[in-house]
Order: C-alpha cells, then sequence, then structure tokens
C-alpha cells in the first residue's frame, strides 16, 4: 500500500472502527459509576491560558518546562491543556461553583496534551478520565475518591495493581522536609545525576522521584519524609489510611512518592501496573488544598485523581480483557432491481423507528456481493427483496448465523424481530 501523504504528528493517534467500541465500552463503565457514586461531568475547553498551566501546575515541573504545546495568537497565550485539574479549578472559580453548596464531585473524560518523547504508553496527545473533589479536607474525601479509582479498575479487571499513597505535607512541613533533604544530598553533589542536580536547586523532592541508577543508592538512606509531616500532617494522613483498611483496600506507603506537578499537599498516590514496562502508572492524584486560592478563588481543599486511558488498555490487552462487542447490525436489506431498493430505502426508517439497526448497500452491488456484505457487517438477519417479492408481499427472512430462510410479510418480519429483542 502507497505510504500517505498526510499522517497524524509523532505520538498522537487515530482512534479508528474496530476500536472505538472499547473506548464506548469504558466510557460508559465510567459514566455509570461516577453516576452511582454521585459524581456530575464537567467538560471544560481543550485549550486554556497559559498563565493558568503555568501557575497551576507549576513553572518548574517537567510538564511546563518541557513539555507544554503553547501558543499566542493576537495578545492570547494558549496552551493545549497537559491536564484537567487545573482547568476544573479555573472553572470552579469562574462559575462560583462554591455557591451550588456542599462539595463538588465532578468527572471528565477527555484528551491532554503533553510534548513527551513518545513511547509505549507515552504519548502526545493521550486520554485520562479523572475526578476532582472540591471543598472538603475531611480524609472521607480522600478515601472516597481512591475508591472511586480502584472501583473502576476493578470493575474492568484489572485486579493485578499497586496502590501506592504517601502524604507530601503542607508547606510548612515540606518546607523542613525540603530543608533536611538539601542538607542530605549537598555532600554528594557530585555524585547525584546531572537532573537530580539541576533539582536539588530548584525541587529537592522530585530527586525521590529519580529512575537514574547513580541517584538510587543515595536516595534509598535520605531522610523520610514521614519525620517531618507536622502532627496535622500526619493526623490527616493517618485517617486516609485508616479508611482505606477500614474499606480493604489494598495499599503500600511509599516514602519515595511525590508525584510531578507543584499543586500537590499532603495526600499523594499512585496506581501502578507491572504490565506497563517502564511507564508503569495508571493513575495518579492527591490533595491540591491551596489551588483554588492560588488561582483567584477561596480557601477550598481539594483531592482528585486522573487515569490514563491508552494505558489502561495496554494492561486490558495484557491481561487478556476484551473490552467492547464487535460491530454488528440487526438487518440487512438485500435488494435486486429499482423497485426493491426503494421499498428497502423506505422500509429502513419503519424498522429504525422501532430500535432495530437495519441498513442497506449504496452502492448498486449484485446480491451475492450484497450478501458477502452482510457477512462482513456482521448481520443478524437478511432480508432479500426482489421483484417477485414485491409482487406477493412475502420476502426471504434469512437468519445468518443458522443459515435458516423463511417467507414472510413486512408485519410477520416485525413481529418477529420485535419478539427476539426483547
Ligand atoms: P499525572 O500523573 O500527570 O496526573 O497523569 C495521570 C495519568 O495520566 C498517568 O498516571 C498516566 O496514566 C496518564 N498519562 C500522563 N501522561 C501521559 C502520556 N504522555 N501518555 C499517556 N498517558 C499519560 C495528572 O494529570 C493530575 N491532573 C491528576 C490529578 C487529578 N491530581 C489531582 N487531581
Amino acid at each position: 500500500m502507497a505510504k500517505a501523504k498526510y499522517t497524524t504528528h509523532l505520538g498522537m493517534n487515530d482512534i479508528l472502527p474496530g476500536e472505538i467500541e472499547k473506548w464506548q465500552t469504558l466510557e460508559n463503565v465510567i459514566r455509570r459509576e461516577a453516576k452511582i457514586f454521585n459524581f456530575e461531568e464537567i467538560r471544560t475547553p481543550i485549550m486554556e491560558q497559559t498563565e493558568l498551566i503555568v501557575r497551576g501546575v507549576g513553572q518548574l515541573t517537567d510538564i511546563v518546562s518541557k513539555e507544554i504545546f503553547a501558543f499566542k495568537r493576537g495578545d492570547d497565550h494558549y496552551v493545549l491543556r497537559p491536564e484537567c485539574t487545573a482547568p476544573v479549578a479555573r472553572a470552579f472559580v469562574e462559575h462560583h461553583l462554591d455557591q451550588r453548596g456542599g462539595s463538588q464531585k465532578l468527572y471528565y473524560i477527555g484528551p491532554m496534551f503533553r510534548a513527551e518523547r513518545p513511547q509505549k504508553g507515552r504519548l502526545r496527545q493521550f486520554h485520562q478520565f479523572g475526578i476532582e473533589i472540591l471543598g472538603s479536607d475531611d480524609p472521607v474525601a480522600d478515601a472516597e475518591c481512591i475508591a472511586f479509582m480502584m472501583h473502576i479498575y476493578n470493575r474492568i479487571g484489572i485486579t493485578n495493581t499497586k496502590l501506592k499513597v504517601n502524604s507530601i505535607g503542607d508547606p510548612e512541613s515540606r518546607d523542613s522536609y525540603k530543608k533536611a533533604l538539601v542538607k542530605f544530598f549537598q555532600p554528594y553533589r557530585e555524585q547525584l545525576s546531572e537532573i537530580s542536580k539541576k533539582r536539588l536547586e530548584k525541587n529537592p523532592l522530585r530527586i525521590l522521584d529519580s529512575k537514574e541508577e547513580e541517584d538510587q543508592p543515595l536516595i534509598e538512606n535520605a531522610p523520610l519524609i514521614e519525620n517531618y509531616l507536622n502532627e496535622e500532617s500526619a493526623g490527616h494522613f493517618s485517617k486516609v489510611c485508616h479508611y482505606l483498611d477500614e474499606l480493604s483496600i489494598p495499599y503500600e506507603v511509599d516514602p519515595h512518592l511525590v508525584r510531578g506537578l507543584d499543586y500537590y499537599t499532603r495526600t499523594a498516590f499512585e496506581l501502578v501496573s507491572p504490565d506497563l514496562g517502564s511507564q508503569d502508572a495508571l493513575a495518579g492524584g492527591g490533595r491540591y488544598d491551596l489551588l483554588v486560592e492560588e488561582i483567584g478563588g477561596p480557601k477550598t481543599p481539594a483531592i482528585g485523581f486522573a487515569a490514563g486511558i491508552e494505558r489502561l488498555f495496554i494492561a486490558c490487552k495484557e491481561l487478556g480483557i476484551e473490552l467492547g462487542e464487535p460491530k454488528s447490525v440487526d438487518v440487512y436489506l438485500v435488494t435486486l432491481g429499482g423497485a426493491a431498493r426503494t421499498w428497502a430505502l423506505q422500509t429502513l426508517p419503519i424498522l429504525r423507528k422501532k430500535g432495530i439497526s437495519a441498513t442497506m448497500d449504496y452502492m448498486g452491488r449484485s446480491m451475492k456481493a450484497q450478501m458477502k456484505d452482510a457477512n462482513r457487517e456482521n448481520a443478524t438477519y437478511a432480508i432479500f427483496i426482489g421483484d417477485h417479492e414485491l409482487e406477493q408481499g412475502k420476502f426471504t427472512y434469512r437468519d445468518m448465523e443458522a443459515s435458516e430462510e423463511e417467507m414472510l410479510t413486512l408485519q410477520e418480519i416485525l413481529e418477529r424481530l420485535e419478539s427476539s429483542a426483547t
């Protein structure tokens, strides 16, 4: 086959018929379960103001410093959203959602954009589903957020996951921890990887996130955040763990889990899978108690998570989980001659009105070719219409799987179809 002249950008994929069914199935599961958990959907624009993402996600993060797709048009600075927490917080402030009362329980599904180096499980346009709970700092909200995340994966059948949790403390706890980290790493500066050397100055917590081999022995001996949490942060985290225990959600406290976005405070968590290779995070999230205020809103503690949909599908494939039914149609109208085509065209709306999916040939093909097409379309029944059938008012009604045929009137066919649908 000739190579196409125009292709998608690197790391950005078309989702084609044949694949779309698994997306639809997953989206249906998310929407149904979100409703059961009493979350409401929110949809924000694909583009945001660059300033929001820079302030929200953090100037020093990889996402902002290296990975945003941004451009200027007139006086406006646009960015393709790299994530949805800052946009949801923006919408919360812009539309005064706090005035609806109570805590806002929101969910979203949609594309995000990061100019990363593409590899397995790492794309430039990828899709996330996620939830944000705004307005509560009760550890119950943390537990519910994690419970929803686990519920979706369990529901799909991805159960061989590992939940890692940590508390990165409030700003006061984190400041004293940062100082301790700098004090610890400084004497070993020359042994650190290049990236960790940079982080030592700008964001020492992220050294703990390093995958570089030379950093590992040092990280292992680094001071632990749990010894620097103030009473409030420590108390909050122990309640989160207690609720997870009460919900029988297995987890592991990982003192090195710091997450790569700057807005986090206190609870941080990640769900990892052994089936994903080096990009092993299925989902991640945490508290961001200061973000809403940071972008000009009222004091609003909040927590949420986001999950990578493409990574979820990789895990499904590894585990042999099939999502989505193969494409099919209830009825294929096979026609011979002009009068039959007109009759078929008029009969399609009668079938469809009854909720029966139906199609016919649009290419003037032979009956044999139409039969082949009915098979390709995975039709459950075929109805044959020619001049003779039209005269008699009876049509060949074929059960494709059983290869059985009967001569029936349209009324009888409709009755059969309706009774087989119930
Ligand atoms: P994140 O950890 O940056 O968090 O992304 C969440 C998930 O999105 C990851 O665990 C991964 O599955 C998927 N993901 C991220 N980048 C890529 C990529 N380049 N290609 C494919 N999948 C990717 C957030 O985005 C936060 N907004 C989560 C959150 C919500 N925190 C609080 N509320």
